[in-house]
């Protein structure tokens, strides 16, 4: 994990007291998420100084995945673990392609530890479990030279239940730097989560260099005030007149290094743009995306420091930058060829920096005030035979997934809106094999997605998966809503046969800060991940408790995340984020 220098000395001062907790792990198999079988022995291997680690056999691809660990290892313990194509080994893996892509199995004797998997993945997780199991100060990658680095003998058979495990974090909203982000796929990695769901726009800042379009990520990016938390207005007050916010985006070497971090971690990045409605940051830089390019009915600077709604109901279409929350009524004119010229720019984009099979197109809360009043969408709706305005929406989304699969092999996923709309059309969008993320209402979408056949990620809003919520409205950070860490662990995705995941989404109306971030999705997203990992016959909320208790936590705190402590241990009355 990236640990700041400042922190390693830190932290080192505390490893000696954590060392009780740390060695106790060598007695027992205590694995998050709980892997699907666990067969303990009663012996144990402690690891030698010049542990070697055999790739004879393997493809490139799966031998890559050796000296990784052996760096992570090392660098925590202060072994000389190193690779060797040599058979014999301490440590040798075998090609078993029986074994699912993610799956492995693990057999820790007293002479040494021997690894089954079929893919590389199923490897990294292996040696993921075996970092997991030593001392917390390895995962959490902070240097104790004096520790015995000992593993329990155990057979080990573990494969996830869901091939989804997401993470999604709103970088529009608030923005979050290149480290930040890499900091939390550090944390999914160590629990195994797979999917980073990066949700890159939205109406309150766009992140996404597209160079035919620089001013998106200059006046696109630029907020003249985010939204009035207590925190954050007080933090962009100055002088009598809020500080502008940005401009914050990504350049496009920084996306670049983030997949291929994310890549050795095996996460997916998956990038969001949020369309049609959730475009104002877009059409505030090009406001011929609009349907009302010339409205301007309220000079920007009334709305510095003004709630625009309350100042003016037109002002959904002053173009101004969105800086409070809920929808506006501003959305792409989906009826302009250079509104589609647009899209597909962008979609170009997203083909070139993300290599993977799905583009996330949004989908949700687009209104169709704006499109009732315009003529050409009216125009458009009488050609295609909509009944409907919100008819256009789906006419729209069939273009996108029509054009991103043409021209580049792509799929698309989509909230729940592309399905569960009034006037959804499913015919038109199914043949393009859409993943249907499911948060509102959440058991209409699931319903939906599976009896259309539709693969389906399950992220309800209220019930626990929407991890930036606050905790029993107790946290003065956060949305306001049941976060309870109970209600995330118990409520369980849907046993479908389309359901292919879980995850836990983070929105960032409220949060503007790393320690906030953090402390608002920990410990909840490690309950999410154990949902998608586990089955449902290996979890156990009190033992889950335990070991968030006991280990988890030691972990984060070497580590350096910032978690609620108190979804852990008994909820003060009143809890703020330090
Ligand atoms: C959403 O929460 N608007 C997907």
């Amino acid at each position: 994990m990236n640990i700041p220098f400042r922190l390693l000395i830190a932290v080192a001062i505390s490893v000696a007291s954590c060392c009780v907790t740390a060695i106790t792990h060598a007695e027992r198999v205590s694995l998050t998420p709980a892997p699907l079988s666990v067969t303990e022995g009663s012996g144990s291997y402690t690891l030698p100084k010049g542990l070697t680690i055999s790739t004879a056999g393997l493809t490139p691809d799966m031998a890559a995945e050796a000296p990784r660990f052996a760096e992570a290892l090392n660098s925590a313990t202060g072994l000389n673990a190193t690779p060797t194509a040599s058979p014999g080994a301490d440590i040798t893996i075998s090609v078993d392609p029986s074994i699912a892509t993610e799956g492995y199995t693990l057999s820790i004797t007293p002479s040494g530890i021997a690894i089954n998997a079929s893919q590389p993945a199923g490897l990294f997780y292996a040696f993921q479990t075996i970092l997991k199991m030593l001392p917390p100060n390895v995962m959490a990658g902070v240097l104790e030279r004096d520790l015995a680095y000992t593993l329990p003998e155990a057979q080990i058979a573990d494969s996830p239940r869901f091939p989804y495990r997401g993470f999604m974090l709103d970088v529009s909203r608030h923005f979050f730097d290149a480290d930040q982000v890499k900091k939390m796929l550090d944390l999914m990695a160590a629990y195994k989560l797979n999917r980073f769901h990066w949700h890159l726009t939205d109406d309150q800042g766009w992140r996404l260099p597209v160079p035919k379009y620089p001013e998106l990520t200059t006046v696109g990016a630029t907020n003249q005030n985010i939204l009035r938390t207590n925190f954050d207005a007080q933090r962009r007050w100055r002088d009598g007149r809020f500080v502008e916010y940005g401009p914050y985006a990504y350049t496009t070497d920084e996306i670049r290094d983030i997949v291929a971090y994310a890549k050795e971690r095996h996460i997916e990045v998956i990038p969001e743009i949020d369309m049609p409605g959730h475009m104002v940051a877009a059409i505030h830089a090009y406001p011929y995306l609009s349907t009302d390019p010339e409205s301007s009915l309220v000079p920007d600077s009334v709305a510095m420091d003004s709630e625009p709604v309350a100042r003016n109901p037109y002002s959904h279409f002053t173009h101004n930058m969105w800086n409070i929350g809920g929808v506006s009524r501003d959305v792409l004119d989906v009826s302009k060829p250079e509104v589609m010229t647009f899209v597909q720019d962008v979609v170009d984009v997203l083909a070139d920096l993300f290599p993977y099979e799905y583009i996330h197109i949004g989908g949700d809360e687009c209104p169709t005030f704006a499109w009732a009043k315009s003529d050409s969408c009216q125009k458009l709706k009488k050609e295609l035979g909509l009944d409907d305005d919100s008819g256009l929406q789906a006419w729209f989304t069939k273009q996108i997934a029509e054009y991103a699969s043409t021209k580049h092999g792509r799929k698309i996923m989509g909230w729940n809106e592309l399905i569960t709309n009034h006037e959804a059309n499913i015919p038109i969008i199914k043949p393009y094999d859409p993943v249907i993320f499911c948060w509102y209402p959440p058991k209409q979408a699931v319903a939906t997605s599976e009896a259309n056949g539709l693969k389906h990620v399950y992220t309800p809003a209220n019930g626990g998966y929407y991890i930036n919520r606050s905790y029993k409205g107790h946290d003065k950070v956060g949305a306001v809503g049941d976060g309870a860490l109970d209600i995330t662990y118990t409520l369980n995705p849907p046993d479908n046969q389309h359901c292919i995941g879980v995850q836990g989404t983070f929105w960032t109306e409220q949060v503007d800060r790393p320690q906030d971030l953090e402390y608002q999705a920990l410990p909840r997203l490690i309950a999410v991940a154990e949902q998608g990992w586990s089955q449902p016959e290996r979890k156990d909320y009190n033992d889950f408790m335990k070991r968030l208790r006991e280990q988890e936590s030691v972990m984060l705190d070497l580590a350096g995340y910032n978690y609620g402590r108190h979804q852990i241990v008994a909820a003060p009355a009143d809890n703020t984020a330090q």
